[in-house]
């Protein structure tokens, strides 16, 4: 018998998924873009990120307020393990990518004159305090956050790898139905 994920849980897993490799994928596209397209990518970069977040606090709610179908049994002990090292990283980029940008973009220089808008909605917000800071101080956060988002970034590469790569093992070298706990 497969033991499937909810339909929310699924619903979050594919759209952030979805929503995080656009980011990546537009990260990767802008530094073979012209300057005067740049803008629009970096913009919609921010907007998708600020999303994930949103997603990743309801997702991180439903995951705190339910247990997730039981592993097929036959399972090493040590890929158990590994497995839930690997989503709880994977919990963790899904706040620290956003945060991490999000900080930077608040501590960017030029963030007074190039407000952000969520898709063109709406004015979204920059931290508050990092706008008031010293310029020196400002700058050196900013370039500190923006270090950590591409460190993390490594981080979200090493854990996809990971996660996909076990997934098919079980899969296809194991033949177990895993793919299907995650699809309807
Ligand atoms: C799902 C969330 C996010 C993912 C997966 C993501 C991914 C990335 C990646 C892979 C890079 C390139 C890093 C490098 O190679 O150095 C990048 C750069 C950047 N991200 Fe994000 N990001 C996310 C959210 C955000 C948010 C919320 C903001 C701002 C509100 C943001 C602002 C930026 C900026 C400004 C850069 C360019 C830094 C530079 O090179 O000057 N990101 N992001």
């Amino acid at each position: 018998m497969i033991r499937r994920y909810t339909k929310t849980a699924m619903a979050l897993h594919w759209l952030i998924a979805l929503l995080i490799v656009v980011n990546v994928g537009l990260a990767w596209a802008w530094p073979n873009v012209a300057d005067e397209s740049v803008r629009p990518l970096i913009d919609n970069h921010k907007s998708i990120g600020i999303l994930v977040l949103g997603l990743a606090i309801m997702r991180l709610l439903w995951r705190l307020t339910h247990r997730p179908p039981a592993l097929p049994t036959g399972y090493a002990k040590w890929e158990v393990t590994a497995s839930h090292v690997t989503h709880w990283l994977l919990y963790l980029i899904m706040f620290a990518m956003p945060l991490t940008g999000w900080i930077m973009d608040s501590a960017w220089k030029d963030a007074a004159t190039h407000p952000m808008y969520w898709f063109h909605l709406f004015e979204w917000p920059r931290i508050g305090g990092f706008q008031s800071l010293e310029p020196a101080t400002r700058d050196y956060l900013h370039d500190l956050f923006g270090a950590l988002h591409g460190w993390f970034a490594y981080a979200l590469y090493a854990l996809f790898a990971l996660h996909v790569g076990g997934a098919l093992k079980h899969q296809f070298l194991d033949r177990e139905p895993e793919l299907q706990r995650m699809l309807p």
